[in-house]
């Protein structure tokens, strides 16, 4: 193929991209997005605060935006994300107990509804678990509310929106260390107590270089029977254009890899300002990033 979705789709792969719905308007930006990528993710339209800004009033424009977008143009959509610690409305923010149980619930059925059929993937909970050694949670309002929290995210995205693949997705676990075990602990008992989960997303928020065992952590968590996905990918330093190669080249060898999300599309649309780490320049360029990337989706 010549362009990044192509070459994943004739691996059996989508190519997506984190877009925000106020520069679809922006005809460079749009150009890049719709010649080269064939999956796209709501960098923020989606969350929380952006869907559910006061309790019970929900709205979708700019989500919407992007979806009919994506529709549009036969493009797959990554949900992104239904409960978080961060980026929840103010409201929430100060809520505990059934109280948020409650709030969480009627927020993941509303959403996952307005949704159904139209997500390829929903990040149904982001970043539970807490950094460092342990390989437990992190502390949060939601955790608060009882340790089953997730399992019940899980339940009720499911019945809100049976076909869409269910995912849990973190970043700091692109190998095999203590969060990244945890999260594999975790899928490792929700499959062996019916919990629907469908795959790991994996940000792979990576700087200058990737450990090891990316590979083979991708594929570990594929032997317990889900799905994985790079979610959130961007890369900074001097040896980003072959960590990049690295990185596509394990997805490619595991089966069960679904895709690659670059988290942005311009270095100057990146969150990580200042960092250049993704794969087109601030006017619009290719980079030797995307044509190392692009290499690897061509080769084998
Ligand atoms: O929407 C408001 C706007 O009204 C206000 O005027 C402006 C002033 O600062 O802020 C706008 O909100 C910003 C929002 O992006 C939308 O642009 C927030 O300040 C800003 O903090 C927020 O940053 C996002 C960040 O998540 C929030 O945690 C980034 O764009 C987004 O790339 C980033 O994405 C996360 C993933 O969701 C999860 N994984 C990590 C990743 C990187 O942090």
């Amino acid at each position: 193929g010549t362009t990044l979705g192509a070459s994943a789709a004739e691996r059996g792969r989508y190519f997506g991209a984190a877009i925000a719905a106020f520069k679809l308007s922006d005809s460079t930006y749009a150009n890049i997005l719709n010649r080269e990528f064939n999956s796209v993710t709501a960098e923020n339209e989606m969350k929380w605060d952006a869907t559910e800004p006061s309790q019970g009033n929900f709205s979708y424009t700019n989500a919407d935006r992007i979806v009919s977008h994506a529709q549009s143009r036969g493009m797959a959509i990554r949900g992104h994300a239904l409960v978080w610690h961060s980026q929840q409305p103010g409201w929430a923010q100060n809520m505990g107990g059934s109280a948020l149980r409650s709030a969480m619930v009627n927020h993941i059925t509303q959403v996952a509804t307005k949704y159904r059929g139209k997500i390829h993937s929903w990040d149904v909970v982001n970043e539970a678990f807490a950094d460092g050694g342990g390989g437990g949670r992190r502390d949060s309002n939601l955790q608060r509310t009882g340790n089953d929290w997730i399992e019940v995210a899980f339940r009720t995205a499911r019945a809100a929106d049976p076909n869409a693949k269910l995912c849990y997705n973190d970043y700091n676990t692109d190998g095999i260390n203590a969060k990244s075990t945890g999260i594999y602990n975790m899928v490792q008992d929700f499959k062996s107590r019916g919990v629907p989960i469908d795959c790991v997303g994996f940000q792979s928020h990576l700087s200058n270089s990737v450990s090891s065992d990316y590979q083979a952590n991708l594929q570990r968590f594929a032997n317990l029977g889900v799905d994985v996905q790079i979610t959130e990918l961007d890369i900074s330093g001097s040896n980003q254009a072959a960590v990049y190669d690295t990185v596509t080249r394990a997805c490619l060898a595991v089966s069960r890899c679904n895709g690659i999300t670059v988290w942005g599309i311009r270095d100057s649309d990146s969150w990580r300002t200042g960092q250049n780490p993704l794969l087109f320049d601030s006017s619009g360029n290719k980079k030797q990033a995307y044509t190392s990337t692009l290499n690897a989706l061509n080769s084998g």
